[in-house]
Formats: C-alpha cells, structure tokens, sequence
C-alpha cells in the first residue's frame, strides 16, 4: 500500500468509491477540495490503482476539516483507512494545525477515537423522498440572486456560527446554484440563511441557520420549492428540536446519526445554537 498526494487526475477515482460507499458527492466537490488544500488531500494505492482517500481543509488557522475518508470495500480492514488518517494528522500537524475536526459516521467513529477525536455534538441525517417535480430552477434564478452586501452579511454570519471564515467554499455553492441561496431579514437584522448544492443522487441543504422558526421555516420551504430533485438531504443538529419538528412535518424522515468530532484544543466552537444543519460531513 502506497499513500500519495491526491491530484485532480485521481477525481474519477475518488468518484468510484464515493459511489461504492452510497455518498452524494460530485465532481465539483472533490474539486472544492483540491482547489481548497491541494497538498493536503491523499489517496492510498494498492497495486497503483486508487483504493483510498482522505481531505482536509484549513478554515483560517484555527481548525482543521478531515473529510471523505473512504476506502474500497475489497480493501477494508487492513489498516488503509487508520494509514490515511495518520497521514491527514501529519500533514495537518506540520502546517501547525492544532485542533481538527470532522463528522463520524458509526463506521468511522471507532478509527477516529482510537487516534485521539473526541465527540462534540449529534448530528442526524433527514431525508425526504417526493414525487418527481416542475423543473422551476431556470425561471427562478435572476429574481432570487442576492446582493454584494447581502452575500457579504451572511458570510459574516456563518464565520461566527461555524467558528471560522469559510467564504471561499460558501461562495464556490453560491455561483454554482445561486437560486439555492436565501436569507431572512427582520428590522435589518439577518435573522437566517441557508445554502444547498446538487449531489449526485439528492440536493443538500446546508448551512442552514436561523434564530427562530419564523426564519427557519421559509428557508426549509424555499429550498423545498426552489429543488426539482426526488431525493432532499437535510444533516440536522440532533439538539435543535425547532428544526428537526420542521424536518418531520415536512415529511422528511430520519436515515443515520454522525457525530461531530474534534482533537486538540476547541478554541473556536461557533455558535452552533442557531445551527439548524451544517453544510455537510465532508466540508463541516
Ligand atoms: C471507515 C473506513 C474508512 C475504515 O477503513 P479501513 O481501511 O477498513 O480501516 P482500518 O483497517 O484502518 O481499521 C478498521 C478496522 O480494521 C482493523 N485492522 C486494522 N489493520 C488490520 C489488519 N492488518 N488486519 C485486520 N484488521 C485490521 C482495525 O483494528 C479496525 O478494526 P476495529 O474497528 O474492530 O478496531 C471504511 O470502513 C469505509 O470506507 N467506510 C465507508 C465510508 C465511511 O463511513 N467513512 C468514514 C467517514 S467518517
């Protein structure tokens, strides 16, 4: 087993085995990680064929993302994906990056504590299944786009929520399905927003932030008018009872727990109180 840098040639491998393992990513997004950290993501090689992966990503100095670790079901079970994780902490320590993060799946979760991540908050995955619908997107798109100022306010936003600036990457979701973006004002003051991307099989909502359920319901149903897909993917904070009532009477219904996961000092939490879900397990 060989463990190297990934490149943007290794991206039709790193879609075969997020296929195998039922994920949701696109192209786009590994290249949302490789344009973010492009020394900073691996692929394990057995026999020079790509059998797994790992990413991370640097929010501002403060913390670390470790995302997509995934390994080949023939390939589980010899320490490939404990190797991988080793060498994403290594990386990551050598830029001086103290504290990192990331969200567990069950599977995940026991590689993880073995090499020091302690658990921070529950996370569920919501997901509602629905008949085909009018393909609206189009119409939609030049009303709903948001102003310079708007985009920069929920930016803000979200730095302080998520704990870090992540604006490079809420931006990449913002031009690629500007319609996807909302936000809610009171008085002047932003009361919510929400982003969402397409997946392969659903779209994803995520962030989605709000300071009451009068915010958090028109961002929930807007995403629900502004998708056309079948398949809507919702990761819910286990402890936000407001939306999760939203996710259920919406009709959607609860498919798996995550875990997030920090190691090293938690400096930077964010505000996760008014977080109804984040953006997702691999970007944080
Ligand atoms: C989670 C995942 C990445 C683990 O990859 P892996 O290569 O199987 O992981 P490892 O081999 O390092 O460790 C897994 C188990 O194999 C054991 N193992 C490690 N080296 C071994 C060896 N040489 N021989 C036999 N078993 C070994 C480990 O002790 C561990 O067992 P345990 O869980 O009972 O303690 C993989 O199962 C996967 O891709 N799952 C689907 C995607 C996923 O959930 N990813 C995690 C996202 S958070």
């Amino acid at each position: 087993m060989h463990l190297r840098t990934m490149t943007k040639h290794d991206i039709p491998a790193g879609l075969r085995l997020k296929e195998l393992a039922g994920w949701n990513q696109t192209a786009a997004d590994w290249n949302r990680f490789l344009d973010a950290s492009p020394a900073g993501c691996f692929v394990a090689e057995v026999d020079r064929e790509v059998r797994g992966t790992a990413t991370t990503i640097s929010f501002e100095n403060k913390f670390a993302w470790i995302g997509m670790v995934l390994v080949d079901p023939e390939n589980r079970s010899r320490g490939i994906g404990t190797k991988l994780l080793e060498r994403a902490i290594e990386y990551l320590d050598d830029q001086k990056m103290s504290t990192m993060k990331l969200d567990a799946t069950p599977q995940g979760k026991p590689l993880y504590e073995k090499l020091g991540f302690v658990s921070e908050y529950g996370i569920e995955r919501w997901v509602l299944k629905r008949p085909p619908q009018a393909d609206m997107e189009i119409v939609d798109s030049k009303r709903v786009l948001l102003s310079p100022a708007q985009l920069g306010s929920i930016l803000g936003k979200d730095r302080e929520v998520f704990g870090a600036d992540r604006s490079p990457l809420l931006r990449s979701l913002y031009e690629e399905t500007p319609h996807y973006t909302m936000c809610v004002w009171s008085s002047g003051t932003l009361q919510g927003y929400a982003f969402a991307r397409k997946g392969s099989f659903a779209d994803h909502l995520g962030p989605w932030m709000a300071e009451d359920s009068a915010a958090a319901r028109p961002l929930l149903h807007g995403f629900l008018a502004r998708s056309s897909r079948e398949t809507l993917i919702v990761d819910c904070l286990t402890a936000n009872a407001v939306a999760l009532e939203l996710l259920r009477t919406s009709g959607f219904s609860y498919a798996r727990t995550l875990t997030r996961m920090v190691r090293g000092p938690n400096d930077y939490p964010g505000k996760p109180d008014t977080l109804c879900a984040i953006l997702g397990p691999e970007f944080g």
